[in-house]
């Protein structure tokens, strides 16, 4: 009898920890599933630093959003008035400013200057997008 016992409680030990390790085993590949599953968008956002190279390239490459479409989004909360200082929309800063060249705005624009924050708060914009926004900027002075 007791050794009936002592097999009973030795065999339901190794039933318990099958029963964890297989438990384990299962949601360790679980959520290798879920990574696998992940829509692109939501594992590598535009413009997140955690992205690899390859994805930073195919966020990059064609302005996902029009000039117009960034520019009334994020920029125009500064720029349609002026801000702050920030050049106006359609008056003759943006001739002053066009003067300084594009490359050398755009990288002022991701950087920030003066009253104006890094990438003019829009940090979902790829170079292509600021650039964009930058032009359609630029060719409203009149
Ligand atoms: C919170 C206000 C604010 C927002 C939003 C903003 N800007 Fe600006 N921006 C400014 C101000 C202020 C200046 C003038 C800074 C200075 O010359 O001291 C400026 C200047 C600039 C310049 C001129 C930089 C230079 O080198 O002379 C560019 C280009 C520019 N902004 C682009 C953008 C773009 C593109 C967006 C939208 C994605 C944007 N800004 C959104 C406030 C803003």
């Amino acid at each position: 009898m007791n050794l009936i016992y002592k097999i009973a409680s030795i065999v339901s030990v190794l039933g318990l920890s099958l029963l964890l390790s297989f438990n384990t085993y299962a949601s360790s590949s679980n959520d290798k599933i879920i990574e696998r599953i992940k829509p692109v968008g939501q594992v590598c956002m535009e413009g997140d630093d955690s992205c690899g190279g390859a994805m930073v390239a195919v966020a990059t490459s064609g302005p996902a959003r029009t000039a117009e479409e960034v520019y009334t989004a994020k920029c125009a909360l500064c720029h349609a008035a002026g801000v702050s200082g920030a050049p106006k929309f359609g008056t003759a800063d943006w001739a002053d400013r066009g003067a300084k060249g594009i490359e050398a705005l755009l990288a002022t624009a991701i950087s920030g200057i003066g009253a104006m924050p890094a990438k003019g708060l829009c940090n979902d914009c790829s170079d292509d997008e600021l650039k964009g926004a930058i032009e359609h900027m630029i060719s409203s002075a009149p």
